[in-house]
């Protein structure tokens, strides 16, 4: 990331969103926050897929206090609870008859000693930054093909180079180790990278373009969870250089924004982002097999149906994405 860190990269697209239906998920803070201001600033009908009421208002005057365009929707979703997504995902599809863009940009950091799991039992990082985001994203897809020239944006990070998809160790029930700082979030990262090949391989030619990206080492809320677990001299030393090197939420929001609206990128159905650019993953991200066994896994835990023709035929009705939950 070195190198890379020194230049963000800016979204100089001037494009309107007058009108587009967007979903930030977790716009109450940081990135989607950042990402979320712009947007409305552009026009869009903003949703603020969010799980805290109360700092998603707060959220919202913020937006409001720097622009009074767009219009702005508060829902919430919890993406820890299955049951809110479906919640979220029936609410939004009463509401709203398009949707051009999804952001999954909510994601965890958790101390990397400690296991946690969701109210269905998935490991956190997991369950927050994947396995909520796959059925939402499931939920809302027909309503997404059904907008035309629409994109998923699915916020990943390159601490997914360090991660792997263990299948026979997925909630990480048989142990970890706690001494990679980062691997059960690594493994959830590159989950969200599988996750965005998978969507790109069956969507195709439906008109939705797919992106995942990077957003850089920001200076956010994310590792709020880890702080506890430094000692007041960490604290005092790691602070400072945090802020020295790490970008702001508005510079680390520009690759997402740029994901979202940029008409360079109308004609381009998927990619891999860092600084607004098109990058190459590493090939611990595009091994095929492990994409395509993800996919089943994941169907098949979800309970959702695999029917791969289905999902690539844009005239399938709306209700469909309701018709496979058992
Ligand atoms: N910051 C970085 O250096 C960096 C680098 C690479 C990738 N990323 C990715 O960027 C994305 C945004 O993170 P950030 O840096 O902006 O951190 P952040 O400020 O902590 O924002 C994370 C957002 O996710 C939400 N969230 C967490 N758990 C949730 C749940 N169960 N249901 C719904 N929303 C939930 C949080 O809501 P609450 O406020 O309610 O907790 C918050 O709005 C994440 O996907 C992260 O992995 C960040």
């Amino acid at each position: 990331m070195g190198a890379n860190q020194c230049k963000p990269g800016v979204c100089t697209s001037d494009r309107r969103m007058d009108g587009k239906v967007i979903i930030v998920t977790g716009a109450n803070s940081g990135l989607g926050l950042e990402t979320a201001k712009d947007l409305v600033g552009r026009g869009a009908i903003l949703v603020m897929a969010c799980r805290n009421r109360e700092s998603t208002l707060q959220a919202e005057s913020i937006i409001r206090s720097v622009t009074p365009a767009g219009e702005i929707h508060i829902m919430d979703l919890d993406l820890g609870d299955l049951d809110s997504v479906h919640r979220f995902a029936r609410d939004f599809l009463e509401k709203f008859n398009r949707l051009d863009v999804l952001i999954n940009n909510a994601g965890i950091f958790l101390p990397p000693d400690q296991r946690k799991l969701t109210k269905d039992g998935f490991e956190m990082h997991m369950g927050v930054n994947y396995w909520g985001h796959f059925l939402l994203t499931h939920l809302l897809l027909d309503r997404i093909k059904a907008t035309p020239n629409s994109r998923i944006v699915i916020v990943a990070s390159v601490l997914a180079w360090m991660g792997s998809i263990n299948f026979d160790n997925m909630d990480v029930e048989n142990g970890w180790k706690p001494k990679k700082p980062s691997l059960l979030y690594s493994h959830s990262k590159l989950a969200n990278m599988y996750h965005a090949q998978a969507l790109y391989q069956k969507l195709k030619g439906s008109g939705v373009n797919v992106y995942t990206l990077c957003p850089g080492f920001v200076n956010t809320g994310l590792m709020r969870y880890t702080k506890d677990e430094w000692n007041s001299c960490q604290m005092c030393c790691l602070s400072p250089i945090v802020k020295m090197i790490a970008r702001t939420p508005e510079k680390g929001a520009q690759t997402a924004i740029n994901c979202a609206v940029s008409e360079d990128l109308d004609e381009v159905e998927f990619g891999f982002f860092q600084n607004c650019k098109l990058s190459d993953m590493k090939p611990v991200a595009t091994d095929s097999l492990i994409r395509d066994r993800l996919w089943d896994y994941t169907m098949d835990r979800l309970k959702l149906s695999d029917d791969r023709n289905k999902l690539a035929d844009t005239s399938q009705g709306d209700n469909l994405a309701y018709t496979d939950i058992e």
